[in-house]
């Protein structure tokens, strides 16, 4: 396989998004208790939020976390989260078939958003409850006034507003499965009256409806468009969930799902920008890719507690990544970037031990899966302008999408710091590829780093055990008249600076 690019200025696409590095936290498993949050643990500070797993959050290079859900916040009280942790009920979770014990909630997660430097992005429950409670939230979390809950908030211990500017209008409320499942209408609907509330309390919110919880929804298209009927003005977002899993052993097709989210991305802009035509308004609504991942739903792992079974965080959905998924995922984020224009800020679902690229044993260490790296190199060296690349290379069949091109490709360019940065996958399964990257547009000449993730075997994976199993290595990269060349190897990412 050969792959040729050349680096140009005319390609710019849009500003890289910090957004764009965004993750999630959902009271789901062992996402917040034994995850983030595990008092006794050694590595615990005083209000029992493990510091080692901060550690990795910042090496991972988190920019924002969405929070509480997901499923969990359509049937969410948040004021059972709030105040002296021994009045707090615990509930059943319905999503999760769990007890919730309240013991973390609002103030306990904006606190440690706080401490570790992440913007957060709150969801309001649109399933259970509806605009009252919305705007209740949000006057505990923003409000300025000397009333009620705002009091309540300084009660407990925050004087200064948290100033949370983004939230979501629900979580999937297109899913049979979701605590007060709508149809496009009545979710247009609330959807509409509860932006018109929240921006009454907080004019500058940035708003996110509710998109399809999949490309493959039978709703999906139809949805959007009946949403942004009823809010179009009224919303700054609409949001996008994707998750990809490999089927049948069919590898191929799982390593070119990029594929279907590329097309999927770009369906869903068509559809905003059909809406804001029809409505003549200059009104820009973006995306927000507010869950994305890998996720194997059909093994054990994601199946839910049920009967009498209520447990308090148990391990649910605790995927182990090989090599082939931190491609794919290095390719999501690959797809993300060149979206940057209309894509603007997104969350891979989740942070920690559901669906993660970290996990922690309770009481014991945590540690980084494969899909850590590429989002942490990303994140590290995703920097400036984002150039636009070609997925190159001759094409190989898969069942699922046809005929697909191996190296896929996406770079960033800082004229600050005169460098840029080259993310590739090779999605072939089977062969390596040359590739050569010509830098002379950007009249740059250096090498100055270049890692590889792959392996052997395409499912090898890191454990508890064997942490270090899969980490990126050194790529060797010749440099020659402002040309870069490298081989990679099947089923891999590579991360290379450029200065
Ligand atoms: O991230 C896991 C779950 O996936 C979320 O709770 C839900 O929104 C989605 O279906």
């Amino acid at each position: 396989i050969q792959a040729d690019f050349t680096l140009s200025p005319e390609r710019r696409i849009a500003p890289v998004n910090r957004r764009t590095f965004g993750s999630f936290v959902e009271h789901l498993g062992r996402c917040v208790y034994t995850g983030i949050y595990e008092p006794g643990h050694p590595a615990a500070d005083e209000s029992g939020f493990r510091r080692d797993v901060l550690e990795l959050v910042r090496e991972l290079g988190v920019t924002t976390v969405r929070y509480p859900g997901g499923n969990f916040v359509s049937g969410y009280r948040w004021e059972d989260g709030v105040g002296p942790r021994d009045q707090r009920p615990a509930r059943l979770d319905l999503a999760w078939h769990t007890l919730e014990p309240n013991d973390v909630g609002t103030d306990e997660f904006l606190r440690w958003a706080e401490r570790a430097g992440i913007e957060p992005m709150m969801a309001v429950n649109l399933g259970t409850r509806g605009v009252q409670d919305a705007v209740d939230l949000l006057e505990y979390v923003n409000g300025t006034a000397a009333s009620a809950l705002a009091d309540l908030r300084r009660a407990n211990g925050h004087p200064e507003p948290y100033g949370v500017r983004m939230w979501c209008l629900g979580n999937e409320m297109d899913g049979p499965w979701q605590l007060g499942h709508k149809t496009a209408y009545e979710y247009g609907r609330i959807a509409a009256e509860t932006a018109r509330a929240m921006r009454a309390v907080d004019p500058g919110l940035e708003l996110v409806a509710c998109g399809s919880s999949a490309s493959d929804m039978p709703t999906f298209g139809e949805w959007e468009r009946a949403v942004l009927t009823e809010a179009y003005d009224l919303v700054d977002y609409v949001s996008l969930h994707r998750y990809y899993e490999e089927h049948d052993q069919d590898l191929a097709s799982f390593l070119a799902s990029v594929t279907d989210l590329d097309h999927f991305i770009d369906a869903v802009v068509a559809t905003i920008d059909h809406v804001g035509a029809v409505k003549r308004s200059n009104h820009r609504v973006n995306l927000s890719f507010d869950e994305w991942n890998v996720w194997y739903q059909s093994r054990a792992e994601s199946v839910v507690p049920a009967g009498d079974d209520w447990p308090v965080a148990p391990p649910l959905l605790e995927d182990r990544y090989s090599v082939a998924d931190a491609v794919v995922v290095g390719n999501i984020l690959i797809s993300l970037l060149r979206h940057s224009d209309r894509v603007t800020a997104a969350s891979q679902a989740q942070l920690v031990n559901v669906i993660a690229p970290i996990m922690t044993k309770p009481g014991g260490e945590a540690w980084r899966q494969t899909i850590f790296h590429p989002f942490a190199q990303a994140s590290r060296l995703a920097r400036g302008e984002v150039l636009r690349l070609d997925a190159a290379g001759p094409p190989f069949a898969t069942a699922k999408y046809g005929d697909v091109a191996p190296v896929d490709a996406v770079a960033t360019w800082d004229r600050a710091t005169e460098s840029a940065a080259v993310f590739l996958v090779n999605r072939h399964p089977a062969e390596e590829a040359v590739v050569s990257i010509d830098m002379r547009p950007l009249g740059l000449d250096r090498v100055i780093d270049a890692t590889t993730l792959s392996d052997a075997d395409p499912y090898a994976a890191n454990s508890a055990d064997d942490p270090l199993r899969v980490v990126p290595g050194a790529a060797k990269v010749a440099e020659h008249d402002q040309v870069a060349r490298l081989r990679l190897p099947a089923v891999s990412w590579t991360a290379i600076q450029l200065g």
